[in-house]
């Protein structure tokens, strides 16, 4: 059976499922229900300076539904921890002796000044933690006062501050990002200049859930009031892939580790942020809405696929899909593909044939000796995919390569030749050919 151990940045963990900076870390009776039920690791909910912060009393969080009721995005508007510093300290401390063979990583937000990390990191080196991760993503409450994201968007502050911690600490450094940033490159960059060992992405993106139409308030409602959230579940997965590909393949943070977070719920998710490069994962969504035993999955999952493909170690498929990930302009033009329509799983609903009617290339025939059938019209379909996305039965409707012949819409002979944007005649920038 595959071996799913997992070595970032020198911590070890028997998988590499760790639990994010959030609620299920929060304190000693969560985080050890967590390791009894599986879990590699935890990154403990952010700890900040006492007095502890206040949360509000009220609803603090939110949720955008699929139509079964499944919970594809969720929202919140809670801060830090607000429990004494003491209090976790000494749960952490006790958490790490009784699971040693887990990793315990500290989230840590304090005031933007040299004194105030100076103070904390002893203190949290003492309990014996693994690491610690810098909270510069959380993009409410503490980024008004200074702190989360208002440092995370601000690569100099980035630099700076993750210059003090190496010099006052020996703990292996993350640093968190936000991706309330137009470009997460440069915030990766300078957590590197500073000597940071590492980044985890993505915190949570700045939201509104919904508006109470009758109300007049923004959800969730305190008093009459709703404020920005942050936003995180299932539906933030494709920005955090996205980003930390980004990091992976930009030439100045190439290699440097990333731990990936964002919308995972399954293996597969984390195999997909592993396959683009991230050494390992981090989950929240996931535990809060379907507790911690979710794990189990995850673990015999990504065992059993590493199996199946003759991955024997993480290693072995870290990163593998990386290269592929390229500019637009880099895409082969050459390449054509037809939709093709398997009439046995049709279930002649006709939704492909109204949205390609209506907003795609009219590449739908909806009717056959007087019958609904839907198929095909090869010379119009110019392979958008569109149809496949709002067919209400997986694999009904697959794109196919052509890889012979002459595509019937353009007339132009498939040819196996890459030709990407930058040599095309249509551009005028071209490469001229040698
Ligand atoms: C209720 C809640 C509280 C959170 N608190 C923190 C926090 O204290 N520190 C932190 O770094 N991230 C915090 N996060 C962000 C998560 O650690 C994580 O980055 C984000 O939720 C994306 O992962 P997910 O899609 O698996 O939830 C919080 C998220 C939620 C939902
Ligand atoms: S791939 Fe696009 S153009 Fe072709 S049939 Fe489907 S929706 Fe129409
Ligand atoms: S959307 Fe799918 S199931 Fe519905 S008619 Fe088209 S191919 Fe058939």
């Amino acid at each position: 059976m595959a071996d799913i151990r997992s070595n970032f940045l020198g911590i070890k963990s028997p998988n590499p499922f760790w639990l994010a900076s959030a609620p299920p870390t929060d304190k000693e009776y969560n985080v050890v229900r967590a390791f009894r039920a599986g879990w590699g690791g935890v990154v403990w909910k952010t700890l900040g300076e006492d007095p502890p912060i206040v949360n509000i009393n009220g609803p603090r969080y939110g949720a955008i539904y699929g139509g079964d009721r499944r919970l594809l995005g969720f929202n919140n508007v809670e801060l830090i921890t607000d429990r004494p510093l003491d209090v976790n300290l000494r749960e952490i401390k006790q958490v790490k002796r009784d699971w040693p063979d887990r990793a315990v990583v500290v989230s840590l937000m304090v005031p933007c000044e040299e004194q105030a990390w100076k103070k904390i990191l002893p203190l949290v080196e003492d309990t014996g933690a693994d690491g610690i991760e810098l909270n510069f993503g959380c993009p409410h409450g503490m980024s008004e006062r200074g702190m989360g994201s208002a440092v995370g968007q601000v690569p100099e502050y980035v630099e700076m501050v993750a210059r003090w911690c190496k010099q006052h600490s020996r703990m292996p450094l993350i640093i968190k990002l936000t991706p309330n940033i137009t470009d997460i490159r440069f915030p990766a960059r300078a957590s590197k200049q500073g000597g940071a060992d590492a980044v985890s992405l993505i915190n949570t993106i700045k939201s509104i859930m919904s508006v109470d139409l009758d109300k007049m308030t923004p959800a969730p409602d305190t008093d009459g009031k709703g404020s920005h959230g942050g936003f995180c579940g299932p539906a933030v997965k494709p920005i955090a892939l996205h980003m930390v590909a980004e990091i992976v393949r930009d030439a100045e943070t190439r290699g440097y580790p990333v731990s990936a977070i964002g919308g995972i719920t399954t293996w597969r998710d984390a195999a997909e942020f592993l396959a683009l490069g991230a050494g390992n994962v981090q989950v929240c969504t996931a535990a809060m809405t379907y507790g911690f035993r979710i794990v189990e999955d995850m673990i015999e999952g990504l065992k059993n696929w590493m199996d199946e493909k003759g991955y024997g170690r993480l290693d072995d498929f870290i990163g593998l899909a990386n290269p592929n990930f390229v500019e637009w302009q880099d895409l082969n033009l050459n390449y054509v593909a037809k939709a093709r329509i398997n009439q046995d799983l049709c279930i002649k609903c006709g939704r492909c044939y109204v949205a390609c009617e209506d907003t795609s290339h009219q590449a739908i025939s909806n009717a056959k000796d007087g019958r609904r059938h839907f198929e095909i019209i090869d010379a119009e379909c110019v392979g958008c995919n569109l149809c496949v996305c709002v067919c209400p039965v997986e694999n009904c409707i697959t794109m196919e390569p052509m890889t012979s012949g002459v595509d019937p819409r353009t007339g132009l002979p498939i040819t196996k030749d890459y030709a990407n944007w930058t040599t095309h005649p249509n551009n005028p920038n071209r490469v001229a050919a040698e």
